[in-house]
């Protein structure tokens, strides 16, 4: 049992050294051009940060994550998608996110399927809708235990007819002591907007935010 834990927390942290590592080859404006390496790096059976491909049919454009019971200050996130022009709506976009629970780790039942062996179960998947439209309904999760100081966040990845699954610097919240001048600048792929997102209470006393995307030019 502890060799299996250790051979998690290895993998975990290898996984989030990898989404931090990704270099990219781009050019220099609010829509970047990404790389044909990073294009062919999520053709590989072995693509550890994907999880488009694993949608269920007929994905709508919000989702509600977390199972009944499931602990954690309620959230939702929603926001447009935009095409490359930054103006436009997106359509049938398909976004995936996961995150840790409010223990700051990554839960699985033990009978997940694919990525979900290792993303856990609080993930989802959204396709946008015909106004570039999508919205998730989770917990707020809480930042690793065990390695690190990196923030509390949401892993984000996008992919559409026109646009192979790539991923985009996880949402940050901005009143997490943990986003640090050294976090905000290594920040590498935010999507046109800020990753990092404020958070409100509405008259529910639920925590809303919003992160917009601009899609990206592929080569
Ligand atoms: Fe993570």
């Amino acid at each position: 049992m502890i060799v299996q834990k250790k051979i998690l927390i290895l993998y975990i942290t290898s996984l989030c050294l990898t989404l931090n590592s990704y270099s990219l080859s781009v050019k220099k404006s609010d829509n970047t051009l990404i790389s044909e390496s990073i294009i062919e790096s999520i053709n590989q059976e072995d693509c550890n940060w994907c999880g488009t491909s694993e949608a269920p049919e007929n994905v709508s454009w919000n989702t509600v994550i977390p199972p009944e019971g499931e602990l954690g200050e309620k959230l939702i996130i929603s926001g447009t998608i935009f095409l490359p022009d930054g103006k436009t709506p997106a359509k049938d976009i398909v976004v995936y996110v996961h995150h840790t629970n409010n223990e700051g780790i990554y839960p699985k039942r033990g009978d997940e399927k694919g990525n979900g062996q290792y993303h856990g179960y609080l993930r989802g998947w959204m396709k946008t809708n015909s106004n570039g439209k999508y919205e998730l309904e989770t917990i707020r999760p809480a930042p690793y235990h065990s390695h690190g100081g990196e923030p509390a966040h949401i892993h984000y990845n996008v992919q559409g007819p026109d646009y192979p699954e790539y991923w985009l610097t996880a949402i940050w919240f901005s009143d997490d002591p943990r986003v640090t001048d050294e976090y905000k600048k290594s920040v590498k792929r935010s999507g046109g907007f800020s990753n990092i997102i404020s958070l409100t209470k509405d008259e529910n006393n639920i925590l809303r935010g919003t992160r917009n995307i601009i899609l990206e030019k592929f080569e």
